[in-house]
């Protein structure tokens, strides 16, 4: 028997290791992988990113006063319609604020948490907290404030500062019991 044709029949050697690649140390070395790996693994995650939207929640909270009374109406009225409420009284309120969209593979992002944070905290808290919702809010002049009326309001003055189609929800807590909400999607 040929010894020499049996060897060549078995499985085949492994490569000689390459010079050149020993020679890449560190950050060389890194740098080679990311050519050859890098570029490719990004398309892929784009693509996956690309088909799957997600939600992004923020809360900020303020103290505020208010009292639920129709000046157009007596005080016997007010108070059989808004019972109790037609004192002043005061809630802790949370502001929850939900955008939507594709991350965007280059940040990682929906939207940046921060920059969200301070529209909130620009449009509405800075103007509310610690505040007569009834008598102190300029831009809140003119309907009862009550939950739902306030959301209506806050998401009139988020809406223009956030990009465009982004703004999914903007939900006001006044009680861990109640809350209301704007939905974006109709
Ligand atoms: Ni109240």
């Amino acid at each position: 028997m040929d010894h020499r044709l049996q060897h060549e029949a078995g499985p085949p050697l492994p490569r000689a290791p390459n010079p050149a690649a020993i020679a890449l140390k560190g950050r060389e070395r890194l740098r080679a992988w990311q050519l050859t790996h890098v570029s490719s693994f990004s398309e892929n995650s784009r693509k996956r990113t690309g088909l799957i939207t997600v939600m992004v929640r923020r809360r900020e909270s303020d103290n505020a006063a208010h009292q639920l009374c129709d000046p157009e109406l007596s005080d016997d009225e007010n108070r059989r319609l808004f019972r109790k409420c037609v004192d002043l009284h005061g809630h802790k309120y949370v502001l929850e604020v939900v955008v939507a969209g594709e991350v965007d593979p280059a940040t990682g992002y929906v939207m940046d948490l921060k920059f969200l944070s301070d529209v909130m905290g620009r449009r509405v808290i800075r103007d509310v907290d610690h505040r007569n919702l009834n008598t102190d809010v300029s831009w809140l002049e003119g309907p009862i404030p009550t939950v739902k009326n306030l959301v209506r309001t806050f998401w009139e003055r988020l809406q223009p500062e956030l990009p465009a189609g982004l703004l999914r929800s903007v939900r006001v807590w006044e009680t861990d019991k109640n809350w209301a909400e704007v939905d974006g999607r109709g």
